[in-house]
Order: structure tokens, then C-alpha cells, then sequence
């Protein structure tokens, strides 16, 4: 390796220590009722005050400023806090509107009516509203222990959902090109509700930035209408989107959902060459080969059955209920292959079964993508993900008879990063379950706390069953952190021996299903431990 190439690798080795180090974790469980600590709130102060917040009027303090300033602002209050940053430099008012914001959070998280709301609201009585986002994102969430309201469909994407959206949506392309020499035809994206209402329809806005579409407002100021952005302003092809929404989606965004079939309905009917528009290229393809109308051939938005939700991919996973991986992916498809939108005749489509219709959309599907958009729920936090992105991706793969490339994107951070899925399963397992700072956080929880980190693994392992998509060093280190170490073994077993006991299983079955290429050492190791601890739960030992 010459200099010049060694120089390269050592950069993008910091760099990638550099993701790992600044990535925020959430260090613990939120406790129902509980006002969180003095060093919870200074560590949420910091992270406040590390963005831009224009709508009050507040600019990022410069990170060699931020400890001190709320440091400063913690023992000796915003007024003390403000003159430290103004001899730094920062102007007054701007100083002033920071630490009032923080000020005004510090109050609200000191009260906390969690449990008073829950008697209230059991009671049938009145609840306060009040908006559901990250706090960092939106601290006017706070105080907690309202009524979280969603949203106004209509509203949906925001103006400056619309605008943050063109940067994912061209980094997402760019991604896949600088991989594959050319643009993906076809993608397939995961839209989910409450997502968007914390962002204001930033899934929303992606999917119509990859159509080459704008949201069009009505004389009542409502988005209930798209129109194409010329080819020339978009300088690529319009990309086709097969979109599988949540139930929490479809039923609150149902002018969104029109909206999102409008848009594919008008793409495909554009007069343009197929190579720049993929949608009526696949459109007009599907007409020719199965005969049918324009109506059938341009679905795209597919969600489950009225009144029905979720995938049970999560379900048959974590109950080992399977034997092939591409049982998850018709499973996936089961569930969500209901049609909805509106014809040509401008007759409604609700929950239609459209088996045929999803099955030949997804197998032009080049790529698979979801966006995430939080800090404190990722991939492996929940089974919600790989039940969705995992499970169409793996429907995309027996369908489009290749894996496609699956990507995931960060658009909390202040540059848009794109991901694929290993690149975050490796991220989230270091910053995370691996995570010395993570683990012991969550065992301070105790039961609840192993019973987290069992979930952690068991929501890896559905990465690899749905994606292949998890390292084999990974099933090692959990193993080496976990189980193998004597003392951390001992706590586990004290605090909640059925997890541990489920942790062991699922490393076991890891390699059983090829996920995981141990040394017999190690399994016999695993064996025996998992024995002991059936023992104990068994009463025996
Ligand atoms: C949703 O907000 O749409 C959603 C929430 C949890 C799981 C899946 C979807
Ligand atoms: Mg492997």
C-alpha cells in the first residue's frame, strides 16, 4: 500500500471512530411518572443546544463552547450562562434566546403529571393536547403527560420537509449510482406514521422528490394536489417508488395516501422517454405484457387490509416459526398487498387485494430504503423495522429473483448521511448493544434492563433472517460480552434469567440458521450455559 492510499485508509478509519463517538444514545429507560435526573437534563441541554433552531431564534452553540455554557447554565443559571458565551463572542440576543428556550425546558421537564394524566385519561376526563416529536427535535413536546396529537394531513410534507428532502433524496441516488454505475429503476420505501408526524412528512416528501414531483396547495391552503418538476430542473430520471405503508399511516394520512397515488398516477402519464422516466416505462411494460389497464398497472401505495396492521414478520421471527427465509418475505406481502388511492374514474380504492399487482411492482425493485429519523429508536431497538424494510426486501429478493440494495438515512444529523443496512447494523451494535455506556444503563433498569438488551440481540438476529445482513463478529462479541464473561454472566442470572436464557437460544439458533460461524468451543460453551440456566428457571439447580 503506498503512502498515499495508507493516508486515505487511516482518514476514513477516523472518521468512521468519529460516527461511533458522536452518535447520541439514549442511556436508559424513560421511567413513567419520573422527572429525569440533573445529569439527564444536562446531557438533553446539550444536545438542544447543539442545532439550529430558527423558529425561535436560536443558532448551535460552537461545540468548544457548548460544556462550558452549559455547565455554566446548570449551576449558575441563563443569565450567568448568556455572559459567558457574549465574552466568546455570540451576540446578545442570540445568546439570550438559547438559554430562555432552555430555561423554558428545564421548567416543564421539572414537572412531570405522567401518571396524573394516565388516572385522568382512565377516567374518561379531559386531557390537555399537545404535538408528538423527538425533544430535541421540537421541545415544545414538553411537558409530558398530554395527549399527543398527531397532525393536519393536509399540511403534509411541510414546506421545509419539502426542501430537507431533495438532499436525502439525491444522496439516496447518488449512493446507489457511485455503487452500481447507473441510477436504481425501481425502489421500494417504507412509510410509517408516526415518522411523519415528527417530521412532517419527511418520508413523504423523499418518495415525491424520487417521482420528480411538488406538493401543489389548494385555495384552502391544503396539499391535495402534485405537479412534475420538468425533466430538465431534475436532471435525472424520475425513479419508480413501490411504497408499503404502515396501518398507523394509512389511517392517519389518508389524504397523504391520495396524494402519494396521485403522484405515480400523473408520473406515469407524462409524455417522456422511458429512460427518463421509469415509472411509465414499468407502467407501459406491465399494460403490453398482462393486457390490463393503466388503473391496474399503476399501483404503488399498498398497506394492510382495512382495519388490519403490521406484517407479522416480527411475530414469525422471533417465534422461530419458519424454516425458509422467503416464508418471511410472502408473509410480508400477505399483509400488505392492499391497494389504495383512486382510479381514473376517480372512484376510490380502499384496501383493495392487489397480490398480483404488488408481486410484479416489487420485481423491478432494484433498491429497498427507509428513513430514520430519531435518535432514540434505531434498528435494532425495535422488531418494527426489519419486520417492514427487512420483510419487503426479502419479498423483493425471491420477486426481482436478486437481493436488492437496502439503505437506510439519518436525517437528524446535520448532514444527510445514507447508510446501507450493514453499515447501521454494525453502527447501531457499537453504539449500542456492545456499548459499555448503553448496557450498563439499561442494567441499572434491572429485569426490564436485560430483558432490553435480549431484545437488542433478537432484533439483530432479524436482520440476518430477512437481510443477511449482520457480521458474524457481531454474534461473537454479544457472546464474548454477555455470556462468556463470569461476572456479567452472574448479573443477568440474578436480575432476569429468563432473557438471559432467551439470548443464549437465539445464539444458538443464529448459528443453527448459517447466521453465525462459531467454534465448537464456543457453542459448547453456549450449550452449557443455556442448560444451567433452564435448570434455574426450572427450579433444579
Ligand atoms: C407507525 O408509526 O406507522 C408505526 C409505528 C410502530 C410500528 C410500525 C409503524
Ligand atoms: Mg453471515
Amino acid at each position: 500500500m503506498d503512502s498515499t492510499k495508507r493516508d486515505a485508509r487511516v482518514f476514513e478509519l477516523y472518521e468512521q471512530l468519529l460516527d461511533i463517538e458522536q452518535r447520541l444514545i439514549p442511556t436508559g429507560l424513560h421511567v413513567f411518572g419520573r422527572p429525569s435526573s440533573a445529569g439527564e437534563q444536562a446531557d438533553l441541554f446539550r444536545m438542544i443546544a447543539s442545532f439550529d433552531r430558527p423558529e425561535h431564534g436560536v443558532r448551535a452553540l460552537p461545540a468548544e463552547l457548548l460544556d462550558d455554557a452549559i455547565g455554566e447554565f446548570v449551576s449558575r443559571g441563563a443569565k450567568a450562562a448568556t455572559e459567558l458565551v457574549q465574552r466568546h463572542g455570540l451576540e446578545e440576543e442570540i445568546a439570550r434566546s438559547l438559554f430562555a428556550l432552555l430555561e423554558n425546558v428545564r421548567t416543564k421537564l421539572q414537572t412531570n403529571t405522567e401518571i396524573d394524566s394516565l388516572v385522568r385519561a382512565l377516567r374518561g376526563e379531559f386531557i390537555e393536547p399537545g404535538p408528538g416529536a423527538d425533544i430535541i427535535q421540537n421541545p415544545d413536546v414538553l411537558p409530558t403527560g398530554r395527549n399527543t396529537h398527531a397532525i393536519n394531513p393536509y399540511s403534509v410534507p411541510s414546506a421545509v420537509a419539502f426542501a430537507r428532502s431533495e438532499l436525502v433524496a439525491t444522496s439516496l441516488l447518488e449512493r446507489y449510482r457511485s455503487e452500481n454505475g447507473r441510477y436504481p429503476e425501481a425502489m421500494a420505501l417504507v412509510l410509517w406514521g408516526l415518522d411523519n408526524i415528527k417530521t412532517q412528512g419527511e418520508g413523504v416528501a423523499q418518495a415525491l422528490w424520487l417521482l420528480g414531483v411538488r406538493p401543489v396547495r389548494d385555495a384552502l391552503n391544503r396539499t391535495t394536489s402534485v405537479a412534475a418538476m420538468s425533466l430538465e430542473e431534475l436532471g435525472r430520471p424520475r425513479i419508480d417508488i413501490v411504497m408499503t405503508v404502515s396501518g398507523i399511516f394509512r389511517d392517519l394520512f389518508s389524504p397523504t395516501v391520495q396524494l402519494l397515488d396521485k403522484a405515480v398516477r400523473l408520473v406515469a402519464q407524462l409524455d417522456e422517454p422511458p429512460e427518463s422516466n421509469y415509472v411509465r416505462k414499468h407502467v407501459m411494460e406491465q399494460i403490453e405484457q398482462d393486457a390490463c389497464t393503466l388503473d391496474e398497472a399503476a399501483v404503488r401505495v399498498f398497506s394492510n387490509a382495512p382495519g388490519n396492521y403490521g406484517t407479522n414478520v416480527n411475530f414469525m421471527v422471533m417465534d422461530s416459526q419458519w424454516e425458509r427465509e422467503e416464508t418471511l418475505g410472502d408473509l410480508f406481502v400477505t399483509r400488505k398487498c392492499f391497494a389504495y388511492g383512486r382510479d381514473s374514474q376517480g372512484r376510490a380504492i380502499e384496501g383493495r387485494e392487489a397480490r398480483l399487482a404488488m408481486d410484479h411492482a416489487l420485481s423491478r425493485v432494484e433498491a429497498t430504503y427507509q428513513n430514520i429519523d430519531t435518535f432514540e429508536i434505531g434498528l435494532t431497538d425495535v422488531d418494527h423495522y426489519f419486520e417492514y424494510l427487512g420483510g419487503v426486501s426479502k419479498a423483493v429478493e425471491k420477486r426481482a429473483r436478486a437481493k436488492p440494495a437496502i439503505y437506510l438515512s439519518d436525517s437528524l444529523s446535520r448532514e444527510v448521511k445514507i447508510r446501507s443496512l450493514e453499515e447501521t447494523v454494525r453502527l447501531e451494535t457499537r453504539t449500542k448493544t456492545l456499548n459499555p455506556k448503553w448496557y450498563e444503563g439499561m442494567l441499572k433498569h434491572g429485569f426490564r434492563g436485560v430483558a432490553e438488551i435480549e431484545n437488542h440481540v433478537s432484533n439483530t438476529f432479524g436482520w440476518s433472517a430477512t437481510a443477511d445482513a449482520v457480521d458474524d463478529w457481531i454474534y461473537t462479541e454479544v457472546a464474548n460480552t454477555f455470556l462468556f464473561d463470569e461476572s456479567m454472566l452472574e448479573r443477568l442470572r440474578d436480575l432476569n434469567p429468563h432473557s438471559a436464557h432467551a439470548l443464549a437460544q437465539r445464539l444458538l439458533e443464529a448459528n443453527g440458521r448459517g447466521y453465525w460461524d462459531a467454534d465448537t468451543e464456543a457453542l459448547a460453551k453456549l450449550r452449557d450455559i443455556s442448560r444451567s440456566l433452564e435448570d434455574q428457571l426450572e427450579g433444579v439447580a
